[in-house]
């Protein structure tokens, strides 16, 4: 990610430190929580001053140009940028982490293709277990439970990846038309690096 974006290696370690404070979820962690913050907008803007002023062939050199364009603001370029590197460093990390885990102490990749395995273990072990809160904005019945307009639902990920309607106990699809797993979400909102995490 901090390829993409242009960040260069020496920034690395203070980011990196700054991304781990953040998700620290410690009262300690918790308390420190908004320096973190602070630190990582500080960094960002002056990485879009550095690319303003030596453009490269990278992500954030051409946001910097949507941004100069009039396109979208400062403040929506910096949460874009943060957005872009700590929505594609955590996720990643503990994907990796748990996948590992998996392999090391489950059955998963028994007899299946690499592409197969992969889907299995995104299924398995979601990273993020949680979507973004989508709210109703209208009143409607889901699953048997009314949902108010202006209400707020998290779909938790990790249990639509379990759904008996869909996969039997070893995790083959009982209902082919349906999607793989929600790992990566779904709809309007869907992970825009899942092409990038899974390649
Ligand atoms: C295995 C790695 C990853 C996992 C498990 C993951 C998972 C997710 C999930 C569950 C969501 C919310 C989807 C929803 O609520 O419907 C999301 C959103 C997002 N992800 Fe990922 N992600 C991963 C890697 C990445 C990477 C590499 C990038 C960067 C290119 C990225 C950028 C984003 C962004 C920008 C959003 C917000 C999309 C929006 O609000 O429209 N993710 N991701």
């Amino acid at each position: 990610m901090s390829s993409l974006l242009g960040a260069p290696v020496a920034d690395r370690p203070a980011f990196d430190a700054a991304v781990t404070g953040l998700f620290d979820m410690t009262p300690q962690g918790v308390r420190r929580r908004g320096r973190h913050v602070l630190t990582l907008i500080q960094y960002m803007s002056s990485l879009i001053e550095r690319k303003r002023e030596v453009p490269g062939q990278d992500l954030l050199s051409a946001l910097v140009q949507v941004e100069q364009s009039g396109e979208i603001s400062r403040t929506e370029l910096i949460n874009l940028g943060l957005a872009l590197l700590m929505a594609g460093y955590e996720t990643t990390a503990h994907q990796l982490s748990l996948a590992i885990l998996e392999l090391l102490t489950g059955d998963t990749a028994d007899g299946k293709s690499v592409e197969a395995l992969v889907e299995e273990l995104l299924r398995k072990t979601p990273s993020t277990p949680v979507s973004f809160p989508r709210v109703a904005t209208e009143d409607l019945v889901l699953g048997g439970t009314t949902v108010c307009q202006g209400e707020a639902v998290i779909v938790s990920l990790l249990h639509c990846n379990h759904d008996a309607e869909v996969f039997c106990t070893s995790g083959v699809r009982t209902n082919a038309r349906r999607p793989t797993h929600l790992t990566f979400g779904h709809g309007a909102h869907r992970c825009v690096g899942a092409p990038l995490a899974c390649r």
